[in-house]
């Protein structure tokens, strides 16, 4: 992807770049909270990973040592807080531009993927689990972790009249979606995900799932 890719995008504009400099800052609350899930998704991957979405590399330290780590990042100003967190860290990872609907890798050739609080953002949900199920090996592991809508009506209803102010000013991140059903409709082997909900401080819960779908 080129320079021009990502200005016609969007993804290389103001908005990209104080999201990319705030995100860890704007984690920071909660991230203690969240640690339980990157240990249940980097935390267990192994051989060849692929991170779609990676963000500034939040699961980098989580990852178990020996496996062969590739990011794939639309905002450049991600990719350089990962690349530099991963350089910290004695890491050595490949980043990739690219966005998970198109993912630039051959059939089948990873043997774990891992998103955490990606698919809220990414334009299209389904062609991002597909593209994700076709990189991975046959049984292959996808390990998600990701806040979703709640099926709570009045919890729900609040997320749908927050989600346009919470979208601008995360630059694209949505609380209403649902997930679960475009990961169990994907064409992966067997999907197991548990639901819960994530407080971030009383009287404030999310609903959010964690799981692993084979491929
Ligand atoms: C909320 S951040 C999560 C970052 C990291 N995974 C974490 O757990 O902290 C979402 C990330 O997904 C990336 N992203 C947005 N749309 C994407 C897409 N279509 N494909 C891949 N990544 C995308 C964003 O640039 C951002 O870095």
């Amino acid at each position: 992807m080129t320079q021009h890719d990502y200005e016609r995008l969007g993804y290389n504009g103001l908005s990209k770049r104080l999201f990319a400099a705030g995100y860890d800052l704007l984690n920071a609350g909660v991230e203690n909270r969240v640690i339980p899930y990157r240990r249940l998704t980097a935390g267990l991957a192994d051989g060849r990973v692929l991170e779609v979405g990676g963000g500034t590399g939040a699961n980098l330290k989580f990852y178990p040592p020996g496996v062969d780590l590739t990011f794939v990042e639309p905002n450049p100003h991600m990719a350089h807080r990962l690349q530099r967190n991963a350089r910290q860290l004695g890491m050595s990872v490949n980043v990739s531009p690219g966005f998970g609907e198109d993912l630039p890798f051959d059939d089948a050739s990873f043997d774990t993927a891992v998103t955490t609080l990606v698919l809220c953002m990414v334009s299209d949900v389904e062609r991002v689990v597909t593209e994700i199920r076709r990189v991975l090996k046959p049984g292959g592991r996808f390990l998600f972790y990701e806040h979703v809508v709640s099926s709570h009506s009045k919890i729900k209803a609040w997320q749908g009249l927050l989600n346009p102010f919470w979208k601008f000013a995360t630059t694209g991140c949505n609380l209403n979606r649902d997930l679960s059903g475009e990961i169990e409709l994907a064409g992966f082997s067997n999907v197991e995900l548990r639901r819960f909900s994530l407080s971030v401080g009383l009287p404030i819960t999310i609903p959010n799932i964690v799981g692993v779908a084979i491929a």
